[in-house]
């Protein structure tokens, strides 16, 4: 099987969802609710905003040296997604102020479940046209090495806690590529990490990496 990229979009898709639903629940009369839905809001803006860097900067850069173009409807995905960010920093910060916080929590509501519904669509665009490509144009350690420099600064504790947050959302067969992929790129850091498998995996999941 082929090198894979996009598997955190799982996560991605998760996290979205997760704050699509609380919003819904949200009494936006209550200071304190509104607190907690711009501290959610906040973390999960900038998940977005680095995962796209973290596209546009390895893998569109990589298409571009291939001398690919599939990239550049997602990469105005991404500009358009900065502006759609700043709007709903921009709808949510009105609720504080406004006369009639119910009407502006429906309307940031009504934004943000559109947001996510335009993001599923970039998701999909990304692993159906941009994933192809960047199989075809590239060798499979091409396609490894785009995370190298990301593991290269990551403490083993930084890579605990990156698969803490991923791996619940996400089957055997991808728990194994990252593992596989850290393993590659950091042979020691990968040991300190797999002491610790319990807190990451399942013990039939750490016996199914072993026989792999
Ligand atoms: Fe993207
Ligand atoms: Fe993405």
């Amino acid at each position: 099987m082929r090198v894979k990229l996009y598997r955190e979009h799982k996560y991605v898709s998760f996290a979205l969802n997760e704050l699509e639903r609380l919003i819904a629940k949200t009494d936006f009369t209550d200071p304190a609710a509104l607190a907690h839905i711009q501290s959610e809001w906040l973390h999960v803006k900038e998940m977005l905003q680095a995962h796209a860097s973290h596209e546009e900067h390895n893998f569109h850069a990589l298409l571009e040296r291939k001398g690919s173009t599939i990239h550049h409807n997602a990469h105005n995905d991404h500009e358009h997604q900065e502006e759609t960010l700043k709007n709903l920093d921009c709808l949510l910060e009105a609720i504080k102020t406004s006369s009639d916080p119910v009407e502006g929590g429906y309307q940031f509501y009504l934004a943000y479940r559109k947001f996510v519904g335009d993001n599923l669509l970039h998701l999909h665009e990304e692993e159906t046209k941009l994933l192809p490509e960047l199989q075809r144009l590239c060798t499979d350690e091409e396609l490894r090495a785009l995370e190298h420099p990301t593991y290269d600064i990551m403490t083993t504790d930084d890579l605990k806690e990156m698969v803490q947050v991923l791996f619940p959302h996400m089957n055997v067969s991808d728990k194994s590529a990252f593992l596989t992929d850290i393993k590659l790129a950091q042979p020691d850091k990968f040991l300190e990490l797999w002491e610790q498998a319990s807190s990451f995996l399942s013990s039939e999941e750490v016996r199914k990496f072993q026989e792999s």
